[in-house]
């Protein structure tokens, strides 16, 4: 099913009181839509990966830093409260005066809330309800704010998790915090784990510090992540690291490039807005295809999800490897 809040944010171009197309717009968090096809110039801002590749694919430029100044941004906030409000701050940095921001959300994520922050922000908003969706729009004239609040900003920016040196932001899975299931599988790390080893959906680079810090075999660790702002955080976290590392903005479930003596993750079960089994099960499947004979898997993930069936499809000889009563870690050998 098509994006909701996107097919809810295009009304804003319909109907009576239609927003009129500029000739050209930026889309905070692009998605493609067939009707966006007929847009004369729309660059694209997306850091999922799977969704910029879409992006490009269907034939939309890509912005990879949103800057400057534009008639019109589009914007998909995002979900944690934090993400929503620095980025309607650094939407409305965007707009140029006389143009407007336009952003969509589902009723679920808290739209009616969001829409009336920004209203507090920045004034009145024209507002619209659909497919469990709002789309409101801002229009930024001469009479409004030039900023919205500075506290907004400052809180989707980079900070650093109490008592570690670890840097996260607003958005990126795990933002402010070590993942519990993820701490369980750092601390069972076999010391002896050796040679070239990849981390996949390696998040801001917890499993990669942990590898780094317990397995002084390890040569090399290739982090593969497809959100851009958690490797861009990886790249803080892990830097200066003696021994090589590669960051790939990277679809794992298409598959991984090279060999690997071993894999780390902790596998997404999520795709956007829903559960995905099948995402989880997409990066299992390419780390059985990766690893070179004998080279083991190690993973977390909570108990109920089903991937034992699929590692034993691939061919791989596992066995448990501990956890607790949420989560289980599984160590399987090819
Ligand atoms: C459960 S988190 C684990 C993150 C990190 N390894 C940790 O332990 O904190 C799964 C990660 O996979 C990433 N991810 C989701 N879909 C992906 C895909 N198709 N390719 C690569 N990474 C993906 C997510 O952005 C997220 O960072």
């Amino acid at each position: 099913m098509p994006n909701p809040a996107l097919e809810t944010l295009l009304l804003a171009f319909a109907g009576e009181d239609a927003l009129a197309i500029p000739s050209r717009g930026l889309f905070l968090g692009a998605e493609a839509h067939p009707a966006l096809m007929a847009w004369p110039e729309l660059h694209g801002w997306q850091p999922h990966k799977p969704t910029a590749d879409a992006w490009t694919r269907a034939g939309f430029p890509r912005c990879d830093t949103p800057e400057g100044h534009w008639p019109l941004i589009l914007q998909l906030p995002g979900k944690s409260r934090d993400e929503v409000l620095a980025g309607f701050a650094r939407a409305w940095e965007l707009v140029e005066p006389g143009g407007a921001l336009v952003a969509a959300m589902e009723n679920g994520g808290g739209a009616k809330r969001f829409e009336k922050e920004l209203a507090g922000a920045v004034g009145g908003l024209i507002s619209r309800q659909k497919n469990k969706c709002r789309v409101f729009v801002a229009r930024r004239d001469a009479n409004g704010p030039a900023t919205m609040p500075a506290e907004w900003l400052e809180a989707g920016r980079r900070h650093t998790i109490p008592s570690t040196q670890f840097v996260t932001e607003p958005g990126i899975f795990s933002a402010g915090r070590i993942d519990p299931g993820s701490q369980l599988l750092a601390e069972a790390l076999p010391i002896g784990l050796k040679g070239k080893v990849a981390d996949l959906g390696a998040g801001w680079g917890y499993l990669a510090d942990a590898l780094l810090r317990r397995c002084p075999a390890v040569e090399q660790v290739d982090l593969y992540e497809a959100d851009s702002r958690a490797l861009d955080c990886a790249r803080v976290n892990l830097a200066g690291r003696a021994r090589p590392l590669k960051f790939h903005w990277f679809d794992v479930a298409t598959g991984l490039p090279k060999r690997y003596d071993a894999i780390v993750m902790n596998p997404p079960f999520h795709s956007g807005r829903s559960s995905d089994v099948g995402l989880g099960q997409a990066f299992l499947k390419a780390a059985a295809a990766a690893l070179v004979p004998g080279g083991e898997l190690w993973l977390v993930a909570n108990r109920q999800l089903p991937y034992e069936s699929v590692l034993d499809a691939c061919g791989l000889r596992r066995s448990p490897a501990g956890g607790d009563a949420t989560y289980k870690l599984i160590r399987a050998v090819r």
